[in-house]
């Protein structure tokens, strides 16, 4: 399964991707945002200390204009993936520009129908929304398991990006399902290490070597 870390907090990234474990960056309008940064500035330097695909997200509505505006994102760096609506204008980019060589992703999906159609498109990852489903009391990951299916029994190629990651357990969820993805806040990737019996064990091994009055080396 790829991490990819759901932020544009540059220090953030830097801290995740230098653990050795992070494959890639998705931002998203609300993320630039926060960051207080221009779109292009920040979404540079996420390009330069990250290799894997970082998600930059067109602000068109239609198609001929997110054309234009994933034309600009691109340029920005190679590793580069243009993030689509799933609108119909969203898919018709989605199709020309993966045609055209793109890493695209295709977000805001809450149905296994809209999955299909950005499998269609030639989507390079689809992003259904787990968190946002499960706010409003659907099952996200019910979603994520059907997606599973359809992608599996048509061999589609379009990975499944698990999004609006809120917990780690839906990191967990999501991997035993089959997700390709997941796209977490830098919070929830590093809370995956807690158990609090790996603190437990590791208090009571530093005592016990305390005693021993040894080093290392
Ligand atoms: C995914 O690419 C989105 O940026 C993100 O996961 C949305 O998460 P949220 O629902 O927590 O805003």
């Amino acid at each position: 399964m790829k991490f990819f870390v759901d932020t544009a907090n540059v220090d953030d990234i830097r801290e995740i991707n230098d653990l050795g474990l992070l494959d890639g960056v998705t931002t998203n309008p609300s993320l630039i945002m926060k960051s207080g940064r221009d779109i292009i500035e920040v979404t540079k330097e996420i390009c330069s200390i990250v290799e894997g695909p970082v998600s930059a997200e067109v602000t068109a509505m239609e198609y001929s204009e997110m054309l234009k505006e994933a034309e600009v994102l691109a340029k920005i760096a190679d590793n580069i993936c243009i993030k689509l609506p799933l609108t119909l204008d969203g898919l018709k980019a989605c199709k020309a520009l993966t045609g055209d060589g793109h890493q695209t992703n295709v977000t805001l999906c809450f149905s296994a129908n809209q999955a299909l159609l950005a499998a269609k498109a030639g989507a390079t990852f689809i992003s259904p929304f787990i968190g946002r489903m499960d706010d409003i009391s659907l099952e996200g990951m019910e979603l994520i398991a059907e997606i599973r299916q359809i992608y599996d029994n048509y061999d589609f190629q379009t990975e499944i990006l698990a999004a609006s990651v809120r917990t780690v357990n839906h990191v967990k969820d999501a991997a035993l399902i089959g997700a390709d993805v997941v796209t977490a806040p830098p919070a929830t990737l590093k809370a995956l290490v807690k158990h609090p019996l790996t603190d437990k064990g590791l208090d009571a091994f530093m005592a016990d070597w305390a005693k021993t009055g040894q080093s290392i080396g």
